[in-house]
């Protein structure tokens, strides 16, 4: 299968907020990190990557630990800024180059240019250039502010958890509970944000969330699953074309997984009075799902169950693992979106495809630099999402390292096995699939053949 490469710049965190005002301003940074006789400096080029990339959660109220708002504050930090970008720590947006799909939506990397102008300057010592310049920052919205805010308003309509009280220190927490979305008949949703209200977002490892249907006896029957929010992620668009269903009369169970004291010491001493959890939700237009052209989507959690024993994850201590799962369709789907899941022991993830006609094992995605502190759900962008024929086979693979060499490991003597809690560890990767009927998939296939000629 032949998939067209585009050239454009990837999406920004900014332009993921749907600021796309910065794409007017000619930035240069390419262009200038290329030539080696002009001078990198923050008001020539480089504090508008720093703007662009990095402002969104390095400002005031933002969830970042410092802020990047001015030369002034931004200088001292050059030399880590640096490292952290040559690593492709931050922006934090784990996803390995040159494998698989590369065309994203809501890709947070910075290119190759990007990175040597700012490694460049600040080997340079982080000079100011030119003090009369000013650069301009993107018009962000506030920090608690709905992310798809910018492109579809407020949410048509939004879900709460009831309150709760998270300690700074002990052990893991739950919270479960059904709540009611008082809908009266099916809607199609176009985006779904799941966000911890305010200092939340620290000790809030994830929140499930799945829809339940009453029983022509009224008991609640579980339904599908609705979203799920983890650390770090920032929402999802199923997309035109597809119908996530949000069933009338559906309650939302609620299973939120909270961490006193945060995730990797992010709220440490701190305790969170009334946490909640909230579901944002943008619908599209009723009866959207019977248009032509409009096919069903759903988010599933695939487990990954080869390389249990005996039915039991185990990590021994100072060992390491790896799980597979293998799943296949009986008719033709095409997959949105990827999301690995683990704790602190995972380090990497991968997704490919076995097609069993030709035995051609084709790579879609892999993730050699995960942390649970960041979780994201790729995006693959509509042009480029893979097609699959009924009876390809997903392949799905997770590696888990408890030695003392993982950074994230809190303590490598340990015995980990498979549960929720966050010392445990699971196998699991969240998937979006559209399914497909036999003349769509040949459509789509033509369309794609169409495009790539
Ligand atoms: C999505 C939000 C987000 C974006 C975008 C982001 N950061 Fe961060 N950054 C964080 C958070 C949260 C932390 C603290 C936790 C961590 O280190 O992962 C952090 C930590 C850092 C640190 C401190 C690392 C340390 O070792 O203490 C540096 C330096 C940094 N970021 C630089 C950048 C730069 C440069 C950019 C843009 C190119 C950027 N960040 C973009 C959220 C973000």
């Amino acid at each position: 299968m032949q998939r067209a490469k585009s050239p454009r710049r990837t999406p920004s965190p900014a332009a993921w907020l749907g600021l796309t005002a910065l794409a007017t301003l000619g930035f240069q940074a390419p262009a200038m990190a290329q030539n080696h006789g002009e001078e990198l400096t923050y008001t020539g080029g480089v504090g508008r990557i720093i703007n662009e990339n990095c402002v969104v959660c390095h400002r005031e109220g933002g969830i970042g630990p410092m802020q990047f708002e001015s030369y002034e504050q931004v200088q001292p930090w050059a030399p880590l800024m640096s490292l952290r970008v040559a690593n492709r720590e931050m922006p934090p947006y784990a996803y390995d180059q040159h494998i698989g799909i590369q065309d994203l939506q809501g890709d947070w990397r910075l290119s190759q240019e990007e990175i040597d102008a700012i490694v460049g300057w600040a080997a340079a010592g982080a000079p100011l250039g030119d003090a009369d310049v000013s650069v301009p920052t993107p018009d962000f919205p506030a920090p608690d502010e709905w992310t798809f805010a910018a492109e579809y308003g407020q949410p048509d309509l939004i879900v709460p958890s009831s309150p709760y009280d998270i300690p700074a220190t002990g052990n893991d927490l739950w919270s479960k509970e059904f709540v009611s979305t008082g809908l009266t008949e099916d809607r199609c949703i176009k985006a779904v944000q799941v966000k911890p209200r305010g200092d939340a977002a620290a000790v809030v490892h994830h929140a499930n969330s799945i829809l339940y249907l009453p029983d022509e006896n009224g008991e609640l029957q579980r339904h599908a699953q609705l979203t799920e929010y983890a650390m770090g992620k920032w929402g999802e668009i199923p997309g035109d074309g597809v119908c996530r269903t949000l069933p009338a009369e559906a309650m939302i169970q609620w299973d939120i997984h909270m961490f006193p004291g945060g995730v990797g010491a992010t709220a440490k001493g701190e305790m969170i009075k009334d946490n909640v959890v909230e579901i944002g939700l943008w619908f599209h237009e009723p009866g959207y799902e019977k248009q032509a052209g409009v096919f069903q989507q759903d988010l599933q959690a695939y487990q990954m169950r080869e390389g249990y024993q005996n039915g039991q994850f185990i990590i021994p201590p100072h060992g390491t693992a790896m799980t597979q799962g293998f799943h296949s369709f009986d008719h033709p789907v095409r997959i949105d979106s990827f999301q690995p899941h683990g704790h602190l022991r995972m380090r990497a993830a991968s997704l490919e495809i076995y097609y069993p006609e030709t035995g051609r094992l084709e790579q879609i995605s892999q993730i050699s630099n995960w942390s649970a502190t960041w979780h994201h759900s790729h995006l693959y962008d509509r042009d480029a999402a893979p097609l699959l024929p009924a009876g390809a086979v997903l392949v799905i693979k997770q590696w888990y390292d408890n030695t003392a060499d993982n950074p994230n490991n809190p303590d490598p003597d340990q015995w980990v096995y498979d549960g929720s809690r966050t010392g445990d560890e699971m196998s699991h990767a969240w998937i979006a699939v559209t399914h497909l009927d036999e003349e769509r998939y040949e459509q789509l296939l033509a369309e794609r053949m169409q495009a790539s000629n």
